[in-house]
């Protein structure tokens, strides 16, 4: 979903795509898919704590920071069981920027959740950039 079909959807797509406690279930991630499924959910996470910023939504923020930070927690776990520590550290950071966001956006400091959202989606990119999941595919593709 984009910031367009968002501001404009209606009552019905907003129903459809943003159930309440969508996210209360953290995939296990033990295969391929699962691990594509959990970072399709990151993404979404990712993307409402923008809009939320953008739409100054204070309590939305606090939300999609807070889930996104969930998320976070459990691939610090999925890596250090796949005994990658530079993908265990990079999720590590990742998860501290987003419980951070949340705490800003907890005090409305909007401004400063925006500062870290920047230096999360850089830590998004460098774990991307190295590709762990070459180190791990011989696992996933059995
Ligand atoms: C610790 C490493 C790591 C971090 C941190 C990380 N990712 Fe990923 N991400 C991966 C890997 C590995 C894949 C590729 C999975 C595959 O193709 O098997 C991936 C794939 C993706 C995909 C594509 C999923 C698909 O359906 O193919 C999206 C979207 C994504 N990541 C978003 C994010 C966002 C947003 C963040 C930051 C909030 C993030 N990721 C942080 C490792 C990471």
């Amino acid at each position: 979903m984009n910031a367009t079909t968002r501001r404009h959807g209606s009552f019905i797509a907003v129903a459809v795509f943003a159930p309440p406690f969508a996210f209360a279930q953290i995939p296990a991630a033990n295969s391929a898919g699962d691990y594509k499924k959990h970072m399709d959910d990151i993404q979404e996470a990712k993307d409402d704590l923008a809009y939320a910023i953008d739409d100054k939504k204070t309590a939305q923020v606090v939300d999609a920071a807070t889930r996104l930070a969930t998320l976070l927690q459990s691939d610090i776990s999925y890596w250090n069981t796949k005994k990658n520590a530079p993908a265990t550290e990079l999720a590590r950071d990742t998860h501290k920027l987003a419980a951070q966001a949340a705490q800003q956006a907890q005090h409305g400091d909007l401004p400063a959740v925006q500062t870290s959202v920047v230096q999360l989606q850089i830590k998004c990119r460098t774990c991307h950039d190295s590709h762990p999941e070459n180190l791990v595919e011989h696992r996933f593709r059995k």
